[in-house]
Order: structure tokens, then C-alpha cells, then sequence
């Protein structure tokens, strides 16, 4: 029996939460959730702030997102604090999603390596912080789903099957 997995979506961007221009990874993410039959429970835009961020991921992992996505801010610009915001907040990083993604992007675009895309858990949820751009987003997020349902499950207490 497939369990279907309750999602929540963070766009993390000054420009986008300010209204300056729209949100399009949200969106892009939220069709790439439906194509995976998970169901997308929490949706916010908010800005490149570290303290916004983290009560956004732990507001979300209390309303029961089992996976939380959250794109933009993985970079090295001056306000990019995603990877940051996350770390201080998790019990354990997943080394290997921020390694795939990287990888497999590189063969897309050599940009990729300045994204600090990561994996952890905070809570009882799986967060995967995305790139920005909605492209970068929804590939990187392809490269792992496979792994995903497993780790959402071992994240919100499931009794391991493997
Ligand atoms: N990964 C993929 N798969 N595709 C992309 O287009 N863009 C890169 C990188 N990762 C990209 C990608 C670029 S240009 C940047 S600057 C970094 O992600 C960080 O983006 P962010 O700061 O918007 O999170």
C-alpha cells in the first residue's frame, strides 16, 4: 500500500515574498508533488530570513508535513541563509541528497556547484532544501524521490520495513 506523503512548500525569496515578482517555484513544485501523488498540506513565500525560516519549517513540521520542500536561498549570495537556517534547527543532516543533487545537476549545469542543496531532518519531517530557480528545483528534486518515500517514513516514527 502506498501511503501518501503530506507536503509542505517554502519559497524562500526576498523578491518573491515582497510581491517584486512571482512565485514560480512554488508552483512548479507543487505540480511535481502531484505527478508523485503526495498531497501538499502548507504553502508559504517568505523572505531570505534566517529566524522566518526555521519557525516556518517547525510550523510546518508540528501541522504534520512528513516532507517539507523549501527552494531558494541555497546559494552564496549575501542574504542566501537557507542552509544555515536548517542546520541549526536539525537532528541529523542526509549527506547523500545534497551530494546527488549536486551531481546529478552538474551534468545539467556547472553552475550547480554553487548550490548548497541539502537534506536533514528537523523533527519528525524530511526537509530538502531546493535551489531557487524552479527548473533547478524540480530536477533536483527528481534525482532523490526515489529515496524519499523510505525517509519520510523513518522520519515520522514508521517502523522500518528494510
Ligand atoms: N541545479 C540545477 N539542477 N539546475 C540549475 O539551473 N542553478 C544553480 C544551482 N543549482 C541550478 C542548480 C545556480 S545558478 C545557483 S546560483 C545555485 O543553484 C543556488 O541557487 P539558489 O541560491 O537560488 O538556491
Amino acid at each position: 500500500m502506498t501511503t501518501v506523503i503530506p507536503v509542505g512548500l517554502i519559497t524562500i525569496s526576498d523578491r518573491a515574498a515582497a510581491g517584486d515578482y512571482e512565485d514560480l517555484g512554488g508552483p512548479a513544485l507543487h505540480e511535481a508533488c502531484r505527478e508523485n501523488g503526495w498531497e501538499v498540506i502548507a504553502e508559504a513565500v517568505i523572505p531570505d530570513d534566517l529566524e522566518k525560516i526555521q519557525r516556518t519549517v517547525l510550523a510546518f513540521s508540528t501541522q504534520g508535513c512528513g516532507l517539507i520542500l523549501t527552494t531558494g536561498g541555497t546559494g552564496i549570495a549575501l542574504r542566501d541563509v537557507t542552509p544555515e537556517a536548517i542546520r541549526a534547527i536539525m537532528r541529523v543532516e542526509i549527506p547523500g541528497f545534497g551530494e546527488t543533487m549536486r551531481m546529478r545537476s552538474l551534468e545539467i549545469t556547472p553552475n550547480a556547484i554553487l548550490s548548497r542543496s541539502l537534506a536533514a531532518i528537523v523533527e519528525r519531517s524530511l526537509v530538502i532544501a531546493l535551489p531557487g530557480k524552479p527548473s533547478g528545483a524540480v530536477e533536483c528534486l527528481s534525482f532523490v524521490k526515489a529515496a524519499i518515500p523510505h525517509t519520510v517514513k523513518l522520519a515520522m516514527g514508521v517502523p522500518p520495513s528494510c
